[in-house]
């Protein structure tokens, strides 16, 4: 563990003057949103919307010019005073580099491919931003929260790299930006070079979610030539033991430090994992040092989501409020001490929570979630749901299902809710929150996410909380192929 001064941090941190010569990153980049009409910067997991004066300045940035030089010329440009220029460029593309998306001068590294080919595609409005595709079920660690389903896709049924392709062809044609290369682990498919390949060509930007234990420096270089723009690398923890025990994987944490490291010197962005529960949470100052140690540009600090092999390890994992709140309050410090360092995602823990989140930013409206065998899903852990059928991208365009599949319709906007939804104003910001928790918990999808206060649920939710989190935990049931699995101490 590291423990840098604040000073040390203020040197990291890329302080905007009339000097600098600001350019993008390699990671991130000015993209037209042609679906909806708009300019937008493709970052790590986000897309910044840019109006034409941001457009104007971006345009300048290219690491020659100086901010002094830019605002020179806008001046000119627009015959406005350079003061009131010089202050409006300065905050913007100091907000820009406190989300670490600008560097000081030339890169001599060699930009990330482009394609053109996604100009070619007449857009569809109203299609998602984001594609969860799950490479893979077949994963080397076991982490007792997974997300995927209990009962996982065998390898023989998933996706070929040209139907991965044309898949994200499709995606890219309904407007989405953001291609999530998820699993299991994704680096398990032995033609993750090709499938990449496919999305590259197809415009989108690629992010590889990945426990890393798979990767070597080889293997990321050629991803990285390629095109791949952002590495999300999950962390179980920074006590090595205790991370193997997590994972049921042995010597994990020094090879996620070496990809990790492999990462940065490639130039992509790298965004920390960090999924979190009572039995890591107490080294939660420790992961963000090592999130600042590797120079990640973020960190998701995630409470973990109850559903699938998680709900099964509910009482392993779930912290008291205190411990919780805790966490916020850890998170608060080290986001107003790492400003321009390190940005932080933070999930809630929902037991506790107030509102609900807006699970999957509303149901089938910005993801669509493509399991191994090509099902299209609104969300990852849809499939709990009963009733609900899922149609696959083998029989069916993505775009047709994404409009009319009855998985998307069924909770799709507002007539599905029931009160005390129905009526309340927060339904257009959290959509009456997850439906999947809302159905493990009351038995029914359509009733309010017991996250919310005013869920009749809730107390019960928070109660059930409460006490689980008093009494030791039991062992872990492992996430395993074919089923569930307990142990306490396998990491064989
Ligand atoms: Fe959200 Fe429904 Fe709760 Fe209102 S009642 S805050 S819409 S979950
Ligand atoms: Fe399915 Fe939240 S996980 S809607």
């Amino acid at each position: 563990m590291i423990e840098p001064s604040d000073d040390a941090f203020a040197e990291r941190r890329f302080l905007i003057s009339g000097e600098s010569r600001p350019a993008f990153a390699r990671y991130a980049r000015l993209h037209q949103d042609r679906a909806r009409a708009r300019r937008v910067i493709l970052a790590p997991e986000r897309a910044y919307e840019v109006d034409p004066i941001g457009e104007a300045v971006l345009a300048l940035c290219d690491g020659e010019l100086t901010v002094g030089e830019i605002v020179e010329r806008l001046a000119s440009i627009y015959s406005a005073p350079a003061e009131i220029i010089a202050n409006d460029v300065g905050k913007m593309l100091q907000g820009l580099a406190d989300k670490r998306l600008l560097r000081d001068g030339p890169d001599l590294r060699a930009p990330a491919p482009l394609s053109f080919a996604a100009q070619s595609y007449s857009y569809s409005p109203g299609g998602p931003a984001g594609l969860l595709a799950e490479l893979t079920h077949r994963c080397p660690l076991q982490c007792p929260y997974c997300s995927n389903p209990l009962e996982m896709e065998r390898a023989a049924t998933e996706l070929s790299a040209d139907e991965w392709g044309d898949a994200f062809r499709q995606a890219a044609a309904m407007g989405v930006l953001q291609l999530h290369l998820s699993g299991g682990e994704p680096t398990a498919r032995r033609d993750l070079e090709r499938i990449l390949a496919g999305a590259v060509e197809a415009g989108l930007y690629t992010n590889l979610i990945t426990a890393g234990v798979l990767l070597t420096r080889e293997a990321l270089q050629r991803l990285a030539d390629i095109g791949l723009d952002h590495v999300q690398l999950s962390i179980q923890d920074v006590d090595p033991e205790n991370a193997d025990r997590i994972s049921g994987y042995k010597g994990g944490l020094s090879k996620k430090r070496d990809v990790a490291r492999w990462t940065r010197e490639l130039g992509l962005g790298l965004t920390v994992n960090a999924p979190m529960h009572r039995q890591n949470m107490e080294r939660l100052p420790a992961i963000v040092d090592f999130a600042v140690e590797v120079d990640a540009q973020r960190i998701e600090v995630a409470h973990i989501q109850y559903y699938a092999w998680a709900e099964k390890n509910r009482a392993a994992l779930i912290p008291t409020r205190e411990d919780f709140l805790k966490t916020i309050e850890i998170v608060d410090a080290a986001k107003a001490r790492l400003t321009g360092v390190l940005t932080f995602d933070f999930v809630i823990h929902d037991h506790y929570a107030t509102w609900p989140k807006a699970c999957m930013g509303g149901w089938a409206q910005s993801i669509v979630v493509l399991t191994p065998s090509g099902r299209v899903l609104p969300c990852h852990a849809a499939q709990t749901l009963p009733g609900l059928t899922f149609d696959t991208v083998r029989e069916r365009k993505l775009a047709d299902i994404w409009r009319n599949g009855a998985a998307f319709e069924a909770f799709r906007g507002e007539d599905w809710m029931k009160e005390p939804c129905r009526a309340c104003d927060r339904r257009k910001i959290d959509f009456g929150g997850c439906r999947c928790q809302a159905f493990a918990v009351t038995g029914d999808a359509s009733a309010t996410d017991p996250a919310c206060q005013l869920s009749l649920h809730h107390g019960r939710f928070a109660a059930l909380a409460e006490a689980e989190s008093r009494v030791a935990p039991p062992p872990f049931i492992y996430r395993r192929m074919g089923g569930l699995a307990s142990s306490g101490a396998d990491v064989g």
